[in-house]
């Protein structure tokens, strides 16, 4: 795959990238990484496996899913948070992964229409502005057949200890973790986005951080 971006921004425009929170954010999960990737490790190994030689993440912030890539394959990487550029790059060459990085968002992938066979994320749907504009994005690049494979937190169920928990923590959150809702029903945003076909699995993860427990894992069709 051999993909030419169709304009050239070199920046973000609408990206509102706080100093010291978006330093916090990369050093953050940078420390967390071992810790997030045994969380999520078994769901991760089923929707990330045998992904191809040439794949588009949104999101990738320090490279948490470089080690599901293929050694010698290419990353194309949308992420708009500078902060997070040195460690993706220092770990996509330990990770023997070419890179090449986008300082753009993912509202505005700028690559052509139908030319990706592949697009990842995990835990990035939660920060979009708005979703559905960034799948219709991941719907546009992607070939027919071509597959957005996903993992993310959502909103529990109403009326459960765990959404109060995100309720009440829902501003100092989105605060801290640059725009981060917990209260999102992804599942109906990923069905409602027009894909061919879309497989989720809905399941709980065990960990002190009460309101990031419920998450979901697919892989959406195009
Ligand atoms: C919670 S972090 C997750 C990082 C990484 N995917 C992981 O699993 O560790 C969310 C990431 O999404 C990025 N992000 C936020 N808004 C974005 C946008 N509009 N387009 C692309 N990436 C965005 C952030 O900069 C950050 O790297």
């Amino acid at each position: 795959m051999d993909i030419q971006a169709t304009d050239s921004a070199p920046s973000p425009t609408d990206f509102e990238l706080h100093a010291g929170r978006g330093r916090f954010n990369a050093s953050f999960f940078r420390l967390m990484d071992p810790y997030l990737e045994w969380t999520l490790r078994r769901h991760k190994r089923e929707v990330f496996a045998s992904l191809p030689h040439a794949v588009v993440e949104i999101g990738p912030g320090v490279g948490a899913n470089l080690r599901y890539l293929p050694a010698g394959g290419t990353l194309v990487a949308i992420e708009p948070n500078r902060y997070m550029h040195g460690r993706l790059r220092a770990a996509a060459r330990q990770a023997g992964v070419g890179l090449d990085l986008r300082e753009r968002m993912a509202e505005k992938i700028g690559l052509p229409d139908h030319s990706v066979d592949t697009v990842i994320s995990s835990l990035v749907l939660c920060t979009l502005q708005d979703p559905a504009t960034v799948l219709a994005e991941v719907r546009r690049i992607l070939r027919l057949g071509g597959t957005f494979r996903f993992i993310e937190h959502v909103a529990a169920r109403k009326g459960t200890p765990t959404r109060a928990a995100q309720r009440i923590l829902r501003r100092p959150w989105a605060w801290t973790f640059e725009g981060c809702s917990r209260e999102r029903d992804l599942e109906h945003s990923m069905r409602a986005a027009g894909f061919e076909s879309v497989v989720i699995d809905r399941y709980r993860v065990h960990t002190p951080f009460l309101p990031f427990n419920t998450h979901i894992a697919g892989v959406a069709r195009s």
